[in-house]
């Protein structure tokens, strides 16, 4: 498939996608937004995929929504059309692990996409913000809701009401991120943690992914209720025999993804 906004490739189990509109600092617009979903789509329903990564430019993962796209709409255009944000929540539906590969500025909509994916590998050019209050707006694609959730109430708060942005060390701090990496080896050291999340167990994987996303959803107690189960049902696959076998006799695991 021919894309427009974005860049697709596979580096052995793992697919990447980079955000390809430079003159506008990668700007987030519908078009992007619908080849984005489409690109996940396709990985994840390709067996030979195990993990996914999203990355930017040197100088963006992205600048937010399309500004100049959104500047005319009126409250009908996007409350009737769902404008914007409208395909935005497909990222979340995808069942593989999506990592955030991100260097320079990840601001308003683009650090929202970031939070969507599962961990966000910084590089230590990244600066993350939620700057949409000095546009007359409020985050509007999850900001205000996955951004406390990862930082605490007060960072959240800070960034949101003061539009200042937070670096790649205040972010890692903060939770945000998972690691920081120089900046020239960013890509290398992203494609490393996919390849070694690519080679586990596809059906653990997958499993590891749900199970953490429901803490964000549920009670602790259902949520570890939830877990249980889930656990409950590694012992009926062939990788959890493989995998404490491969343990017991001194070797590699060589999983087979049922
Ligand atoms: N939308 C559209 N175009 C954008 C953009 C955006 N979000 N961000 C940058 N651009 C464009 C600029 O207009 C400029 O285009 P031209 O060369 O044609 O003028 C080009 O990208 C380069 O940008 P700058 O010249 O501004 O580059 P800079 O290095 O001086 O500044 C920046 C970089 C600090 C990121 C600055 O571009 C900026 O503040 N961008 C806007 C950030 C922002 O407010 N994001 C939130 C958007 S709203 C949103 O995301 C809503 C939501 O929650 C879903």
């Amino acid at each position: 498939m021919q894309y427009e906004n974005i860049l697709v490739e596979i580096h052995g189990k793992v697919g990447l996608i980079t955000l390809n509109r430079p003159a506008a600092l990668n700007a987030l617009n519908d078009k992007l937004m619908d080849e984005l979903g489409l690109a996940l789509q396709s990985f994840d329903g390709d067996d030979d995929i195990g993990c996914m990564i999203i990355t930017g430019s040197e100088k963006a993962f992205a600048a937010g929504a399309d500004i100049g796209a959104m500047a005319t709409y009126t409250y009908m255009d996007v409350y009737k059309g769902d404008y914007i944000t409208r395909n935005w929540e497909q990222i979340r539906s995808v069942r593989k692990p999506v990592i955030a590969a991100v260097a320079g500025y990840a601001l308003g909509g683009g650090c929202e996409l970031a939070m969507m994916c599962d961990f966000i590998i910084a590089a230590d050019t990244a600066k993350f913000g939620q700057p949409e209050i000095k546009l007359g707006i409020i985050p509007g694609a999850g900001g205000t809701q996955r951004l406390p959730r990862a930082v605490s109430k007060a960072k959240a708060m800070d960034l949101c009401l003061t539009a200042r942005m937070m670096d790649a060390a205040e972010a890692e701090r903060a939770g945000l991120v998972s690691r920081v990496v120089a900046a020239d080896k960013l890509h290398e050291e992203a494609l490393a943690a996919a390849t070694v999340i690519a080679n586990m167990s596809l059906p653990m994987v997958m499993m590891v992914k749900e199970s953490i996303n429901r803490a964000y959803e549920t009670t602790l107690a259902e949520g570890v209720q939830f877990e249980r189960r889930l656990f409950h049902s590694t012992f009926a696959t062939a990788d959890q025999k493989e995998g404490m076998q491969a343990f017991i006799e001194k070797r590699a695991a060589h999983f087979k993804n049922s």
